[in-house]
């Protein structure tokens, strides 16, 4: 990657919208703390939050929003609609309660967040909304490449932009890359840390690259999703280790480093299959 590239916090996604490669999830934030983790993020530098109507902290993020001090166009903001909001009314119904809950005239993206029920309809109807202007950009998330190909080949006008799954050096989805890639998905990771499930942040590789750089197993994990193009939702409720996870763009990762950790693979989820 050359000097620019590392510097880059953008991405370009399939329509021409501009995203934050780096962003902060506040799924598991209580809502009583929801609003201080916000404003603490933004600070840090994260311009990019990732919400979902299951977390029932919309509103909290919306009081972090009000009180930043950015305008909204500085701001990048995901929900996702859940699976008991699908069908194409129920959808329509449930993004607009999500407009007032985040108090805004746009969402920058709004995903469905499981592949299970009636998401064609709910897809209908985030499309609807997006040629209206009132979301950005649609996408999916879990929709492993089975249903992907499925969704991209059923006679769709708009092409989900992002595809959100778990993504970490236990679980690298490869291969789900390459498929999303083929059309003209962006890959974003969900629990890039694996929740700090299986030592991931002892690991003996991801700790060993770390020391050459003067960086933790955290800061190499997201710097490795970043060199491999992959979008992030990272979470923490600690402002520290916010700063830690956004001070990732003033280094790089060899080949051999980014080759190291490709052998950390179980190409296994650490959570469940959907
Ligand atoms: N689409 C989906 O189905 C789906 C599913 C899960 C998650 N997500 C999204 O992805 C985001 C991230 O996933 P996640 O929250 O499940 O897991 P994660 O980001 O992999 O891990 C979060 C955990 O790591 C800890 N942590 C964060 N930074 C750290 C650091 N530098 N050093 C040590 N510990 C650190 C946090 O602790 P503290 O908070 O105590 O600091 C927290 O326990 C979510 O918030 C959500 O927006 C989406």
């Amino acid at each position: 990657m050359s000097r620019k590239g590392r510097k880059k916090k953008y991405v370009t996604l399939n329509n021409g919208v501009k995203m934050p490669i780096l962003g902060f999830g506040v799924y598991q934030i209580p809502k009583e703390d929801t609003k201080r983790c916000v404003l603490d993020a933004i600070k840090v530098g994260f311009r990019a939050m990732d919400t979902a109507q299951s977390y029932f902290n919309e509103s909290e993020v919306e009081e972090a929003i009000k009180e930043c001090g950015l305008s909204r166009e500085d701001l990048f903001i995901t929900t996702k609609v859940w699976i008991d909001n699908y069908g194409y009314e129920k959808c329509k119904t449930s993004i607009k309660e999500s407009l007032k809950k985040l108090q805004t005239d746009y969402i920058d993206l709004v995903l469905l967040h499981q592949p299970f029920s009636d998401y064609y309809g709910a897809y209908k109807a985030l499309e609807e909304l997006y040629h209206q202007g009132k979301i950005k950009a649609i996408g999916v998330s879990n929709f492993y490449p089975d249903r992907l190909t499925d969704i991209c080949l059923f006679d769709r006008d708009v092409i989900p932009a992002v595809n959100q799954v778990e993504t970490s050096p236990l679980n690298q989805q490869i291969k789900a890359q390459e498929n999303m890639e083929k059309y003209g998905v962006a890959i974003e990771a969900w629990a890039p840390f694996g929740e700090g499930k299986s030592g991931m942040f002892t690991n003996e590789t991801l700790v060993n690259i770390g020391k050459k750089y003067n960086k933790s197993a955290a800061q190499v994990i997201l710097r490795w999703l970043i060199q491999r193009g992959v979008i992030i939702a990272c979470k923490s409720t600690h402002v520290e280790r916010m700063q830690e996870n956004f001070d990732v763009f003033d280094f790089e990762l060899t080949d051999e480093d980014m080759n190291n950790i490709k052998k950390l693979d179980s190409n296994d989820s650490l959570f469940f299959n959907h």
